[in-house]
């Protein structure tokens, strides 16, 4: 088997006869280069962050950071990757680093290579000036110094100097992402380019697992210890990764990282603008996608009750051929989907005209970067008497599946938007679903938030079309 080629802090590496579930962080770390921490191990603290070199939409170049406890050391094949380690030493710190020593932005350290890397990707962020946008580092966690100094810092950065190799770097160019094959141990991972090539390796590969940004696969990998015969990276096809308009629809690839969605659709669907800052930080969705969103399946997962609130209908694909299903249809049961053998979910179509009035609601214990205890989406639209044409009212973490309260969006229709129609919708809202109790929350609670996130939506649009979100 080939070895799989990177490059790492400016240098061509090879790695040969290494196990499919290995991480990043876990080798870097079996290589000494120890700046790179490891807190949690899933995701939840930035301390495991590193930098690669993505092209963003534009074509241009930028730095990425991602959690390196959720990417698999085969998947950073023919890519570029930089550590804490790349970036300057004691004698002659990098600019960042200066900012955190002078602004006493560390104590115990730990996190400190983590913030490193975010504010590495902030002081080259296009566009930034001298600015600062706290949400670069969102995804990392300081038990000790506090965040102020950290701010700070990252207030402090000035703009990069002419000559900046890091700058520089920037202006080149990055190769396509390589097919990858790797086996060992008689475990194996692929990375195809091209959608037949992928439905030749499922119908060969029968028990593998895909993986997209490996958000949720790699949390099962690191804190489940699943172990997999295969691993299929859907990462090098271009086919899930279009992001089309027409009259009738918005198609959405289900492979687009979810931050890469953020910055193409901003402005343009009201609903995602309020579900991704509430949608884990953004270490994670520069790599989660929405296909994986939906597939896991999760009666939490956050994207589903936007796109049930929103009508949309997935676009699945098999060798066979393509079929188009509802969402509302796709969630067959707990974490079970309508996706037979051999299929994927190729794109998520949103019907036109979207909604003219909608929100997303999420309940959790903090209020960024967390788990949801309840999610909804409510979406309206009206006639030209003003009266409610269409209604949808959609939730996640009330059972076993996302789903939308059929009734309560029944009782709205044709109503105008006022006390009566609140009145119907919310005695519907008390008895659509049965909620359980767990850690997050009881069932009792839950119940109870169906119906205030309800009462929230109309206080907040009272008004119907004219106070559209
Ligand atoms: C720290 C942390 C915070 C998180 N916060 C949130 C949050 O706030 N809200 C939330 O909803 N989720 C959250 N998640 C969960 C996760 O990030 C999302 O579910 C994410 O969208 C998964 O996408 P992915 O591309 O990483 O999926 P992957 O892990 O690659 O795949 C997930 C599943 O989908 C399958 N799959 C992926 N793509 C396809 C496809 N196109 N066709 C068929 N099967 C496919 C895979 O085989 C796998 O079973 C969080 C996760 C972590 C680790
Ligand atoms: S070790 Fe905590 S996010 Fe990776
Ligand atoms: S300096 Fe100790 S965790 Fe941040």
């Amino acid at each position: 088997m080939e070895p799989i080629q990177f490059v790492l802090n400016g240098k061509p590496t090879q790695v040969a006869g290494i196990d499919p579930h290995v991480t990043l962080l876990e080798y870097l770390r079996g290589q000494n280069m120890t700046g790179t921490k490891e807190g949690c191990g899933e995701g939840e603290c930035g301390a495991c962050a590193v930098a690669l070199v993505v092209k963003g939409q534009d074509g241009k170049l930028r730095y990425e950071v991602v959690n390196s406890c959720l990417v698999l050391l085969v998947e950073v094949a023919g890519k570029e990757v930089i550590t804490v380690e790349g970036l300057g030493e004691p004698s002659a710190l990098h600019p960042v680093q200066e900012a955190m020593a002078q602004g006493g932005a560390s104590q115990c350290g730990y996190c400190t290579p983590g913030f490193v890397m975010s504010l590495f990707a902030e002081y080259y962020r296009e566009g930034r000036g001298t600015g600062f946008d706290p949400e670069a580092i969102s995804g990392n966690l300081c038990r000790c110094t506090g965040y102020r100094p950290i701010r700070d810092a990252g207030r402090c950065m000035a703009t990069p100097a002419q000559g900046d190799p890091f700058l520089e770097r920037l202006g080149g160019s990055l190769p396509p992402l390589p097919r990858v094959h790797v086996e060992h141990g008689g475990r194996r991972f692929y990375r195809p380019r091209a959608l037949k090539d992928l439905f030749g390796l499922m119908k060969s590969e029968p028990e593998a697992k895909l993986i997209a940004g490996g958000t949720d696969v790699t949390v099962e990998i690191t804190q489940r210890h699943a172990r997999f015969p295969a691993l299929i990276s859907l990462e090098g096809l271009e086919e899930l990764r279009v992001l089309e308009r027409t009259p009738e629809f918005l198609e959405i690839g289900a492979g687009i990282p979810l931050r890469e969605l953020e910055e193409r659709l901003h402005g343009e669907l009201p609903l995602f603008d309020e579900l991704f800052p509430l949608f884990a930080s953004r270490m994670i969705r520069s790599r989660a996608t929405l296909g994986g969103n939906l597939v896991n399946a999760s009666p939490i997962g956050d994207s589903a009750p936007v796109l049930l609130a929103l009508d949309a209908r997935v676009r699945l694909a098999s060798a066979q051929g393509e079929r188009v299903v509802p969402l509302s249809s796709f969630f067959v049961g707990y974490r079970k989907t309508a996706l037979a053998p051999g299929e994927i979910m190729a794109s998520v179509r949103v019907p036109r005209p979207f909604p003219e009035v909608s929100r997303f609601y999420k309940v959790s214990k903090r209020k960024l970067d967390d788990i949801s205890t309840v999610a909804a989406a409510f979406a309206l639209s009206f006639d030209r008497a003003g009266r409610i044409s269409q209604a949808r009212l959609a939730y996640g973490g009330v059972g076993p599946t996302p789903a939308r309260a059929t009734d309560a969006e029944s009782c709205l229709v044709g109503m105008t938007w006022g006390e009566e129609a609140m009145r119907k919708a919310r005695g519907a809202l008390a008895t659509a679903f049965q909620p359980i109790s767990d850690h997050r929350g009881s069932a009792n609670y839950r119940r109870e938030m169906i119906v205030k996130l309800f009462e929230k939506f109309h206080a907040e649009h009272k008004g119907g079309t004219s106070c559209a979100s």
